[in-house]
Formats: C-alpha cells, structure tokens, sequence
C-alpha cells in the first residue's frame, strides 16, 4: 500500500470515531451491557430483555465484538470481554456512567466545537445560559445527575493512584474542595482510617454525597459543606484537595479561588492539586487524551488544561509556594503551602 494509502486509512478510522462512542453508549442505554452481565446470551436472549429488535441487536452486538467490548460465543451466542465489564454497573472500575456522559452530553456539545473555537466561548456563554456551565447543571437535574456520577466513575477509577501519591494517612482534616458527590473523599477516608473531612461544594452535590458517606458508614469522620468556593472557603482543615477543580477555570478565577485557599489554611496545612498536566510542546499522541480534554474545558466550563509551569504559576500568584511534585498515575499532584 501506498503511504497515502496508509494514512488516508487511519484517517477514516478516526473520522468515524464518533460512532465508536455512539455504540458504545447505546449498550448501556439499551441495557445490552447488563443483560450480558449475567452470562453468554444469543441476540434474540439479549433483544427480548432489553425490548430491542433482534436482528438489529445482533448488529449492535457485531459492532460490540470488532471493538473489543464482547466476544463471539460459537455461531450464535455472545459474552463480554473484561474491557466490556467494565460498562457494567457493578463493575469495580465502572464507567457505564462515563458511557453515558460521553454518548448523551459531550458529543451534542462537540458538534458545536467549530463555534467555540471561532470565538473562544464555551457552549453555555453561545446559548447565553447565565452561571456558565455549572448554573446550566443547576437548571438541569438530569444532567447534573449523568455529570456527577460520571465524574465519581473517573474518579474512582483513579483514586487508588491519587491515594498512594498523596500521603492522606498525615493528612488531618481533609476538605475536598469541589468534591462533587464525595467519591474521593470517601476513598481517602476507607484507606487512611484517622483521617477525617468534608466536602464542600454546591448544593446540587448534597444528596449524592451524603448518600455516599452513608453508604460507607461514615457518618462520624465525613460530612458535606455546601458553600460557593468563590465566595470563601471555611477554616479548620489541614488538608485543601482540588481535584479536577481549576482546569474548570482562566487564569484568573483560578488564582481567587487559590487564594481563598490560602486565606482559610492552617499555617502548617498544605492544599493538594489534581490535574493532568499538558507536556510542554509535546504535541504527540501520547498527550492527545489531554489535549482533547482541554478542547473540552473551552466547549465546557470555560477553563483549560495546563503546563506544570502554568499550573505553578498561578500557585504563586495566589501568594502559596509550590512545594512539591508527585506524579500520581494518569494524574499529577501539586502540593501548595503558605
Ligand atoms: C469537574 S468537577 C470535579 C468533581 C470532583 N472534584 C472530582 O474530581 O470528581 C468540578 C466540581 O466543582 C464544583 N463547583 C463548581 N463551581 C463551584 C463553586 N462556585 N463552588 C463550589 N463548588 C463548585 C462542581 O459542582 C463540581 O462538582
């Protein structure tokens, strides 16, 4: 084959990249994935559970094996493969609700990416929704509900890396600034057992959080604080943890809630960042996850991915000192102090 050849058929397979997302969504919409969970089933076993129509549920389930996420079993019965597992609900490291997020939100706001990068607005600033991306949510129960629980999927898909990284056993009082529905402080807690905290975020979070705390059964070492990070942060934690927090925000909403930060930290305390960090101009494909992420932040919430340098930047001008970097898997933390 020629070389244009050969890249014009790698193009393709990322031009339809779209429809990998697609049929991946509508398994777990359908419910294809959860039926499969209990054992080897054929189409007709598959499309009587979930209401579907047969024929047209073996080519979903066609599509399902060439991707990976199921397995033909002899000529008519099918399995997952245990990447397709993980799209179950009981998974460990689930993300049925990443699934949906991707498949029913994120891409019919991409389709307007060209809109956001003639202009530089995200999609809430072109609709002309007040509060941006997350006064949209607010409006919007149903998506908040598919935005969190996707958020305490990836979360806890890389919570164990973030856990070991960031020493929380001598952690004190933790405050998860931002901490959605409470996934990550509920994980820090489990495995670091005399640390104790809250988390604080809108009030749109509460429910979910407190039914995570009580799930966990811990009541007596977490709580959720419901409170505007803009607007100040409460006093009285060791620990300040920003995970996946500031890449929502410019520069300059970033260093005020940095300096809220500072204001409310205990002398000794410490705040501990959670990003991706971008590579300085590594422009390569192993970069390409964040920086589509970071196409992301400007379709969403506004905000962007960021250079390590950038992220201590804006540390310093929030009057901290970076004291440390850790990598911490996929993830990277940057540990401020006064
Ligand atoms: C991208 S999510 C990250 C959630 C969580 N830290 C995680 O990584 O799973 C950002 C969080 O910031 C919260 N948030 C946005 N604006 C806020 C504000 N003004 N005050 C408090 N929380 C806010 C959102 O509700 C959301 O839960």
């Amino acid at each position: 084959m020629s070389n244009a050849l050969v890249f014009a058929d790698r193009l393709l397979d990322l031009l339809g990249g779209h429809r990998v997302t697609a049929a991946l969504c509508t398994a777990v919409e359908l419910g294809v994935v959860e039926a499969l969970t209990a054992g080897e089933r054929t189409a007709t076993e598959v499309a009587n559970e979930c209401s579907t129509h047969a024929p047209s549920t073996e080519r979903l389930l066609i599509a399902l094996v060439a991707l990976g996420i199921c397995q033909s079993v002899g000529p008519t019965r099918y399995r997952l493969t245990d990447m397709g597992a993980c799209l179950a609900n009981s998974a460990s490291h689930s993300l049925r609700s990443w699934a949906l997020f991707e498949g029913k939100m994120l891409s019919h706001s991409w389709m307007g990416l060209a809109e956001s990068v003639r202009s530089g607005r995200t999609a809430a600033e072109l609709a002309g929704a007040d509060g941006g991306r997350y006064g949209q949510m607010h409006r919007d129960p149903e998506a908040a509900l598919v935005f969190d629980a996707a958020m305490a999927n990836m979360t806890r898909l890389v919570a164990r890396d973030l856990i070991a990284a960031g020493d929380f056993n001598s952690a004190g009082k933790v405050l998860d600034v931002g901490g959605g529905a409470g996934t990550l402080l509920v994980e820090i807690l489990r495995a670091c057992p005399t640390t104790s905290g809250s988390i604080l975020d809108l009030e749109r979070c509460e429910a979910a959080a407190r039914r995570a705390i009580d799930a966990a059964g811990m009541r007596s070492r977490a709580s959720f604080l419901t409170g505007d990070f803009f607007a100040g942060i409460p006093a009285g934690f060791d620990t300040l943890l920003l995970k996946n927090v500031l890449h929502n925000w410019d520069d300059e909403r970033c260093v005020v809630l940095l300096a809220n930060c500072r204001s409310a930290l205990a002398d000794a305390g410490r705040i501990v960042i959670a990003e991706r960090f971008l590579p300085p101009r590594d422009y390569s494909s192993r970069s390409a996850s964040t920086a589509l992420g970071d196409l992301n932040m400007l379709r969403g919430p506004g905000g962007r991915e960021r250079s390590e340098a950038a992220y201590c930047g804006l540390v310093t001008s929030a009057g901290l000192r970076v004291a440390r970097r850790i990598p911490a898997g996929r993830y990277d933390l940057l540990v401020a102090t006064r």
